[in-house]
């Protein structure tokens, strides 16, 4: 066991899809045995973008969290929260705000790309121009105030914050958060060098672990605006429906077509499930089985562990009290860890003697 402290948040989308699984939860539950983990659901920073639409923000923290435990996590091995039951956190989020160089912010690519994408799915069949034409150009003229607000250009500093108050050293994080990452730690730097300190915060680095890409039944991205999901609390029945509707090599006629793999959902899904997937490999190069039977053993390798996932989601959601009494314990636990770290900071910045 590790003494290194590892945070991480994911926004409250409501029930995670397998792309969300296997590309950060199931990590999650392995980290939990080695480090002291903090894990919460990110819901002011989900305020970020979505604050015209919050009627489904309560509900969707909780589905997330049955999906969490349902997954693995485990509350006597981590600490599981709600980002705003612990007010610490919002009081550490203006302090830093008020050393965060607006310029940071603005250039943060995740800013710009993420305005863009928002924009772009938000009027969708309204873009203009040609379709290769960047984005920036072909949602002009098209009223983008509305995301445009103080929050969702401080997303970075409160993320720096979750990160900090707890002084993680590890942050398991995809790719796309970097620039966060770096923002977090150009943050550290900046407040030592302001008020003399070196120890109120540790300088975060991302933990970024090789995980299996999941597409979605089309081929790209799995995204719930994409429409291509497999949920991991979706009743089999529907799973195998939709494993036997995956995209697969399209100038694979006939059952005894040699096909290629690279490009073919199912196969993307044998790399993660079938042990035996190289084989699977050479087989449907070399024509030796067609893809319907194909895509019933995937289906059958990953029966059981939804099968067991789906048994315990059962449980977990219809005991409220328990999910209650985790939440609550998590507060606990969360807001002790983030007063000290808090009280630390506010006497560097001689906001209190
Ligand atoms: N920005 C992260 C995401 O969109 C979620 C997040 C918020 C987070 N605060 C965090 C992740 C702190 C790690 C640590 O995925």
């Amino acid at each position: 066991m590790s003494t290194e402290i590892i945070v991480s948040g994911m926004r409250p989308t409501g029930k995670l899809h397998l792309g969300n699984y296997h590309g950060a939860l199931k990590n999650w539950v392995e980290l939990q045995n080695k480090y002291r983990c903090f894990f919460f659901v990110a819901d002011l920073h989900a305020l970020t973008t979505a604050y015209e639409h919050t009627e489904n923000l309560a509900q969707n923290s909780e589905q997330m969290l049955v999906d969490w435990l349902s997954a693995g996590l485990d509350p006597q091995k981590c600490t599981i929260f709600i980002q705003s039951d612990v007010p610490q956190v919002s009081e550490l989020n203006t302090l830093l705000g008020m050393i965060t160089p607006l310029g940071w912010l603005l250039r943060n690519p995740t800013y710009k790309e993420q305005i863009q994408e928002l924009l772009a799915r938000k009027y969708a069949g309204q873009l203009q121009g040609d379709e290769n034409a960047p984005l920036a150009e072909r949602v002009k003229g098209l009223a983008d105030e509305d995301i445009s607000v103080y929050g969702f250009l401080g997303y970075p500093v409160l993320m720096a914050t979750d990160i900090l108050i707890h002084k993680a050293a590890l942050v398991p994080v995809g790719q796309d958060q970097t620039a966060h990452l770096e923002i977090a730690r150009d943050l550290v730097r900046r407040f030592n060098e302001i008020y003399g300190v070196d120890n109120v915060f540790a300088e975060p680095k991302p933990l970024f672990t090789k995980i299996a890409k999941v597409p979605g039944l089309d081929g790209h991205k799995m995204s719930k605006s994409y429409n291509n999901t497999i949920d991991l609390g979706e009743d089999l029945d529907s799973v195998r429906k939709k494993v036997m509707s995956m995209y697969t090599d399209p100038n694979k006629k006939k059952a005894n077509d040699p096909a290629d793999p690279e490009g073919c959902v199912v196969f993307a899904f044998h790399k993660i499930y079938n042990p035996e997937w190289q084989k699977r490999c050479e087989e449907c190069k070399a024509g030796a089985l067609g893809c319907v039977a194909c895509k019933k053993q995937l289906f059958a390798l990953m029966e059981p562990e939804l099968k067991a996932f789906l048994d315990r989601r059962k449980i977990f959601e219809n005991d409220k009290a328990q999910l209650q009494a985790i939440l609550h314990s998590g507060k606990e636990a969360a807001r002790a860890s983030a007063e000290v770290t808090l009280q630390e900071a506010k006497r560097a910045m001689k906001v209190i003697k």
